[in-house]
């Protein structure tokens, strides 16, 4: 229990207090995959994905590698699938996540997500933000904090005289910067985000993307992305999943991780080399 009460602790903390653990000062959060099943189908491996303090890491790779499984293991979103199973440790501000005691629900309040699909609830602008808050229990100043969510989701101008219209009325651009409003409203640490761009038209995809530069201000992000030049544009950390069909299966592992410019400059490994020429030639 003791580990719980830390976990909701840390909304309390300041950022910069330093936690008993073993993490260099620069990474946030941990993730040690060793494997991930869904019931008996081992689906990743031997993945090690250090997450930075205020960056962007970016994760690529081809389809059915592994990136969403390992990026929702993160926050234990795939918890709710039946059959999955997480081997590992995912170390965060000095506990690990998927420690027995955990609640996964604390851990969400945390490790916030954004999907691919924009999901606003069919409920007002104004409280599809509310509504973690109001899950939360929050006692405070709602209509501020709404505002600074929007604010901070370059939402705002766009939406605060029509707070009472439904989320779903909004286009496709500005619903997913509503989901953004609503995973940062209850200040998590870090923002994981499945493929945030895939659904949106390019104007909306760079806005979101010029959103995340200015979210890892504040917050520590790892996305997902399917599409190079938006890892490049993006992401300060790059990990790169590759498929390992040696044993029959399907199984996705971590080929490489590093800082972006290098991974796609000067790649280590002969599998990232080939995706990486047959993704830009
Ligand atoms: N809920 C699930 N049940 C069973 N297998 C799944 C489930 N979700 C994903 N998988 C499988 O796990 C592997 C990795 O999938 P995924 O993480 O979605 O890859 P990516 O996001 O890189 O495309 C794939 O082989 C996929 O079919
Ligand atoms: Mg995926």
């Amino acid at each position: 229990m003791e580990a719980l009460k830390e976990m909701d602790a840390l909304k309390e903390v300041d950022a910069n207090d330093t936690y008993e653990n073993d993490l260099p000062a620069d990474v946030a959060l941990d993730c040690k995959a060793e494997k991930i099943y869904y019931s008996d189908f081992l689906a990743v491996r031997d993945s090690h994905v250090p997450i930075k303090k205020n960056q962007i890491t970016g994760f690529i790779g081809p389809s059915g590698c592994g990136k969403s499984t390992v990026l929702k293991s993160i926050n234990r979103m795939n918890d709710l699938i039946r059959g999955f199973r997480f081997v590992g440790n995912i170390h965060f501000h000095g506990i690990d996540i998927y420690d027995s005691n955990i609640d996964p629900v604390s851990v969400r309040r945390n490790i916030g997500m954004v999907f691919q699909q924009p999901n606003p609830f069919s409920m007002s602008i104004f409280e599809n933000v509310a509504f973690g808050l109001r899950l939360n229990r929050y006692k405070g100043n709602m209509q501020e904090k709404v505002e600074k969510a929007l604010r901070s989701a370059a939402l705002w101008k766009e939406v605060k005289d029509k707070l009472k219209n439904n989320g779903l009325s909004l286009s496709g651009g500005q619903q997913q910067r509503l989901c953004i409003a609503r995973a940062i409203a209850t200040e998590p640490r870090v923002i994981l985000m499945d493929e945030p761009c895939s659904a949106l038209d390019p104007i909306a995809t760079r806005q979101i993307e010029e959103l995340m530069v200015e979210l890892k201000k504040q917050f520590t992000v790892a996305i997902v992305t399917h599409n190079m030049q938006q890892a490049m544009r993006v992401a300060d950390q790059t990990a790169f999943f590759g498929v390992d069909i040696s044993k029959g299966g399907r199984t996705g592992y971590l080929v490489e991780m590093g800082p972006t410019k290098e991974l796609f400059e000067n790649p280590q490994e002969q599998l990232t080399k080939e995706y990486l020429q047959g993704e830009f030639s």
